[in-house]
């Protein structure tokens, strides 16, 4: 629809006389023009505020070039505001609201989880370690205290992908009702080149604003593999980034009310610093579910199913090495075998089939990786 139908309609008129026509095309010309002013507009810069000398203000650029500036007449500003400022001029316009959370807010993800411990099948041990040293803690900081003790800081969960790591994470969030703040290392890396290290400084910064919280690192080892060439400028740049977020590690009072968790599928290649006393210090290792588990991971996906006759005991035994992600890909392709041949009911061998097809997958996959890897 152009923009005459759309002026058209939202006046609602029918502008059958001459004159009415007229009046329409002229509020028609000021729409557009203001349309096209709106284009001319050069857009702003965001900056940071440096320092402040008397009505001028030393700002940093994205490209992380200083300049002295003027500060717009009633613009209010204080020393790490993040500011807009004029192109040409770099006269400060406008301050951001809530500075702190303005770039910090774009690519974290923060929530408050709803994953009850019932959603998470087996894992009981990786659970009690998570109670004790995350949720013990912000429930009951007395306790420490009268032990004189410091609770560890964070946890390191590692294993396999789709064992359960994140669900883990959201589950004990939310069962100590915390902020959750969940950093994707590898985004972090490759989509603030040159401002990791802030970033890392301000997520640390609104975890604390946000408290209780728990901040969620996830593929920590894209930051934190261990390198031998750091000559590379990409390199460097992930390794302040480490270096930033080992330092917030270590200047928080464990005792505070944020915990952290990271998680990884490349135990293997993490750099020793993040395991070092006073960082990442209990590493829980999640492992691929026993009989028992699977059992109740099977179970909580079936929860919702209708099934005819099932045989949970031939499926246990078929998936012997499956995670949970290939359990609850397993439950959901078995419906399909069901619509497929127009049941309304799931049969045991909708998930032996189901089975074949993700081994089959799975097989596929691996073979892949033999010729490419
Ligand atoms: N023990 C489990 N109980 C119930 N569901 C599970 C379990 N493990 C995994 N799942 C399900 O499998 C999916 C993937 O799990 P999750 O994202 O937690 O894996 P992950 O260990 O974080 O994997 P990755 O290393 O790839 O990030 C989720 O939808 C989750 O609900
Ligand atoms: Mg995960």
């Amino acid at each position: 629809m152009g923009v005459l139908d759309k002026l058209k309609l939202n006046d609602g008129k029918d502008y059958d006389n001459f004159s009415e026509e007229n009046t329409f095309l002229k509020n028609t010309i000021t729409y557009l023009r203001a349309e096209v002013d709106k284009f001319k507009l050069a857009p702003l810069v965001v900056c940071d505020v440096k320092r402040i000398i008397e009505n001028k203000a030393i700002i940093k650029l994205p490209n992380g070039n200083h300049f002295f500036v003027n500060i717009g007449k009633g613009v209010e500003i204080k020393v790490g505001d993040v500011v807009l400022a004029e192109q040409r001029s770099l006269t400060i316009v406008e301050r951001l609201d809530d500075s702190l959370g303005y770039d910090v807010d774009s690519f974290l993800i923060i929530e408050k989880p709803n994953v009850s411990w019932s959603d998470v099948g087996g894992l009981e041990e990786q659970i009690r370690e998570l109670t004790e040293v995350i949720e013990l803690p912000l429930k009951r900081p007395d306790l420490f205290k009268k032990l004189g003790i410091e609770p560890p800081k964070g946890v390191l969960l590692y294993g396999l992908p789709g064992t359960g790591k994140t669900l883990l994470a959201k589950a004990i969030a939310t069962s100590t009702n915390a902020t959750f703040i969940e950093i994707v290392a590898s985004e972090l890396v490759q989509k603030y080149i040159g401002e990791g290290a802030r970033l890392v400084r301000n997520i640390f910064e609104l975890a604390r604003k946000k408290a209780p919280c728990i901040i969620f690192i996830d593929e920590i080892d894209a930051l934190a593999a261990g390198r031998i060439d750091v000559g590379v400028s990409g390199e460097r740049e992930v390794q302040r980034t480490f270096m930033q977020l080992l330092t917030e590690i270590d200047g928080f009072n464990s005792l505070g009310d944020v915990r952290i968790i990271a998680a990884t599928n490349r135990f293997d290649i993490l750099d020793p610093a993040v395991l070092r006393p006073g960082r990442f210090d209990r590493l829980v290792e999640v492992e691929l579910p026993t009989k028992a588990g699977r059992r109740q991971i099977f179970n909580i996906y079936m929860k919702n199913m209708n099934l005819d006759g099932l045989d949970l005991d031939v499926l246990l035994e078929r998936t012997d090495g499956f995670t949970g992600a290939d359990i609850k890909a397993i439950c959901t392709e078995a419906g399909y075998f069901a619509i497929r041949d127009n049941r309304e009911f799931i049969r045991t061998e909708d998930f032996l089939n189901a089975i074949v097809k993700l081994n089959y997958n799975m097989e596929y996959e691996d073979n892949l990786a033999g010729i490419y890897g």
